[in-house]
């Protein structure tokens, strides 16, 4: 005899169904895992708002044979039911696992499903919100995307006693404002640059499949495809207006892409023994997601990243430096700590304008932005 199937938010085919089946889990989240996501730093992934009726405005007429492929594509769900666990969900020896990489592969889980429900709360709120039917069919879908990615990590996370409690989360956790085009901007970076991140680990894993310590990797495949197509719509909502792109705009594209690539860097080294396990090396991969991204990213920026400079390299590391000894010194606290701080914070603004100051790479934009997942 089967056991009663309880409903699961892979099968959830809107973000509300997706929703409250996980606030019917989250009785059995923990508080530590949330109190982890409830953090807002520079580096932590945060809640986002806008001015929807100015999201709601834009017209994808000009775009309409495009965005109906894309749309009609995200319509057929090719994802449905994919994400849960299954057969290939191997047995995770959590307690023979090196406590160190224990740790910090919890943290890499609690705020990857921060950031699927940053994106998840900000989608559902535009739908919610909107009245145009392109835009809200758009962001409900998207919506539905993130609430299963969000609710999958949840269950890995569930096996070692934590969960996020994402109810909690939408109440509770402070929102930030961005201008319509900063949301567009940072959006469909962290969209292709989430793309980039889980196919470079999915491929390196097909390869070396002896580094592949937890089974959530072999989703990762599908899971990126659902991210690339994410990152299509930002693209194509860019290109119903060419003023996104062009003139003074062109320094906020290139403040994000800078912030985007440096908050990576940094993050990732906070995590050598998660990068030890799966057998990559943190600077290589940093480089191999900002090529990838920055390939992408030419269908609808004008310029990319010289990632090759020899300033770039040498002051991401400055950057990861200075972010340590603030850490540090927060720790030491009293005046020492005051001072660590400020220095510190000097240093890693030092080592952003450095960055920032790079000569960038131009390059035509394609008219049809359009592109397909090809790494
Ligand atoms: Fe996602
Ligand atoms: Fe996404």
């Amino acid at each position: 005899m089967n056991a009663p199937t309880r409903p699961h938010t892979a099968d959830a085919t809107t973000v509300e169904e997706g929703l409250a089946i996980q606030e019917e889990q989250a009785k059995f989240d923990s508080e530590a895992a949330t109190a982890v996501a409830m953090q807002n730093t520079l580096l932590t992934p945060r809640f986002y708002t806008t001015d929807f009726d100015e999201l709601d405005a834009i017209d994808v007429s000009s775009l309409r044979e495009t965005w109906d492929v894309l749309i009609d594509e995200m319509v057929s769900d090719p994802n449905k039911g994919h994400f849960r666990k299954n057969e290939d969900w191997d047995k995770v020896d959590w307690d023979g696992m090196d406590p160190e990489l224990k740790k910090e592969f919890i943290d890499f889980l609690i705020s990857s499903c921060t950031a699927e429900f940053s994106g998840c709360v900000l989608y559902k709120e535009m739908k919610r919100r909107g009245a145009n039917k392109d835009i809200t069919q758009l962001f409900q879908l998207m919506a539905r995307d993130e609430a299963r990615h969000a609710g999958f990590i949840n269950d890995a996370l569930r096996e070692v006693g934590v969960a996020v409690n994402l109810g909690f989360l939408t109440q509770k956790k402070k929102y930030t404002y961005f201008r319509p085009k900063f949301i567009y901007y940072a959006t469909y970076l962290s969209e292709k640059i989430g793309y980039a991140r889980y196919i470079t680990i999915f491929r390196h894993l097909e390869a070396h499949p002896e580094h592949r310590f937890h089974p959530i990797f072999k989703w990762f495949q599908e899971w990126c495809n659902d991210e690339f197509r994410h990152g299509e719509a930002f693209a194509l909502l860019m290109k119903t207006d060419p003023k996104l792109t062009k003139g003074g705009n062109e320094y906020w594209i290139k403040f994000f892409l800078t912030a985007v690539y440096g908050t990576m860097y940094v993050r990732d080294h906070q995590r050598p023994a998660f990068h030890e396990a799966l057998g990559v090396d943190t600077d290589w991969y940093g480089q191999e997601v900002f090529r990838k991204t920055s390939e992408i990213s030419k269908q609808i920026f004008p310029f990319t990243l010289d990632i090759d400079h020899p300033r770039w390299m040498k002051n991401l590391k400055r950057l990861e430096k200075a972010s340590r000894d603030i850490d540090a010194a927060k720790k030491a606290g009293g005046i020492g700590g005051f001072f660590g701080k400020t220095w510190g914070g000097m240093r890693a603004a030092a080592a952003f304008v450095s960055l920032y100051t790079i000569p960038a790479i131009r390059h035509e934009v394609p008219e049809d932005p359009r592109l397909e997942p090809s790494y």
